[in-house]
């Protein structure tokens, strides 16, 4: 088999380049987002397709990519993506979710002592020639409790460091989760919003995290406690938000993520927050920064090498995930396949025609589509793979090593 052939567009960064390389693959880089009609030209010569947010992998893209064996979102967002067609052609489709879980942590630290001393205001105001020096209102975060809602991998993080700064650490999570340190779980988010100096947010969008931070909810905020918004923008409802802080119930917060935000930097942005005193604003910064691209670099071209070179779909957002050690002495034949009755049997029967020894064998399946992993000896791989490939529910098949 020739060395798959792999084109990254949207600038990803240069290690991802620097990885595939490394393990003999062909590698090429554009840095911009290419058109549909440009992609439908360019895929005709590519195995593989490394996009960030912008490039749209639209069904005519699919329909028109004869070859394409796996896409990469080198980013968290895999909406660009048109996923279940992928599917259905058996291609996995990879993305990035955790390369900037530090970045958000940091920032989130950052923003705790940044509102305790309103150095967004004193920044501003010194900038414009007005000096003032006061205590009034400024504290350290030494001692004052943090409660952190949702306690997945940004929220654990966000506990460690925090704990670190000798803070007090509380957290909810709809999801039994072990405390990390001297962390304690509350039994539900009113008992987390009653005892916390500052509440930080860190949970997925999804509806039932919609608009969980409203008027209830700031008002069972403690008097000047702060509030962090670096997960979603859906999941605080501003204009209440803009009244807690107005009528001095909460002492300021600190917001990086909007129902709405600009499409780019060449947009505008707009919000009801503008303006209000000890509020700090960032346009969705959370993760952005090189170490986190250098991470999702390494990231998805790990997850390439993993399923070209053995068939690894660990990760994948739309296929079924099958992880399984390289074995030696046999060589590894991967078939996809429509998951309807009988396959299997259909499968099974060319391998017994064909003598075939399986050392292993792995099925996983998800409601379209069955992911079939076999080791076989590698006298029979080609010849079999070229069987199973002719069966009229086969999407593809591909011997890898
Ligand atoms: P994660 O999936 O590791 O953790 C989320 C946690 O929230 C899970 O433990 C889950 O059980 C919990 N949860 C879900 N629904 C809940 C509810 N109703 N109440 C309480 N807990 C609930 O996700 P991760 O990686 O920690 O990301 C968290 C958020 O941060 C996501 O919304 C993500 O989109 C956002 N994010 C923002 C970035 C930025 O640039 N500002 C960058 C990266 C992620």
């Amino acid at each position: 088999m020739t060395a798959p052939r792999i084109l990254l567009v949207e600038n990803i960064h240069e290690v991802a380049k620097q990885k595939l390389s490394e393990e003999g693959f062909h590698v090429d880089m554009l840095s911009h987002a290419p058109t549909e009609d440009e992609l439908i030209q360019l895929v005709a010569n590519y195995d593989v397709l490394g996009i960030r947010s912008k490039t749209e992998i639209t069904k005519k893209v699919l329909d028109n990519s004869k070859h394409l064996l796996t896409i990469g979102c080198f980013c968290i967002g895999t909406n660009q993506v048109d996923l279940s067609v992928a599917r259905e052609k058996g291609i996995p489709v990879f993305n990035a979710p955790h390369s900037n879980t530090r970045s958000v942590a940091e920032l989130v630290i950052a923003e705790m002592i940044a509102l305790s001393r309103q150095l967004g205001d004193r920044n501003t105001k010194a900038h414009v020639g007005e000096w003032v020096k006061s205590a009034v209102g400024s504290k350290e975060v030494r001692g004052k409790t943090l409660g952190i809602v949702g306690y997945g991998h940004i929220g654990s993080q966000v506990s460690v460091l925090a704990e670190s700064m000798g803070l007090k650490v509380v957290f909810f999570d709809v999801i039994k989760k072990l405390p990390l340190g001297n962390a304690v779980a509350m039994h539900s988010l009113e008992e987390l919003l009653k005892v916390s100096d500052f509440v930080t947010l860190h949970v997925p969008e999804t509806p039932e995290t919609k608009d969980m931070i409203g008027a209830k909810e700031l008002a069972a905020m403690k008097k000047d406690a702060h509030l962090i918004n670096a997960s979603r923008g859906t999941v605080v409802v501003i204009p209440a938000l803009v009244e807690a802080l107005k009528s001095k119930h909460i002492g300021g917060c600190a917001i990086d993520v909007f129902p709405e935000e600009p499409a780019s930097n060449k947009e505008k942005f707009v919000s009801p927050l503008q303006g209000v005193a000890n509020v700090i604003l960032t346009p969705h910064i959370g993760g952005s920064t090189e170490e986190a691209q250098y991470a999702i670099g390494i990231e998805v071209a790990e997850s390439f090498r993993r399923y070209l070179k053995i068939g690894s779909t660990s990760g994948a957002v739309n296929f079924p995930n099958v992880d399984l050690p390289v074995k030696q002495g046999t060589s590894r034949l991967l078939n996809v396949h429509r998951n309807e009755p009988g396959v299997l049997g259909e499968i099974n029967g060319l391998i017994s025609k064909a003598g075939a020894n399986i050392e292993g064998q792995y099925l996983s399946t998800d409601e379209r589509i069955g992911y079939l992993v076999m080791d076989v000896h590698s006298s029979h791989a080609k010849a079999l793979a070229g069987e199973i490939e002719k069966l009229s529910r086969s999407i593809r098949t591909r011997v890898v090593y």
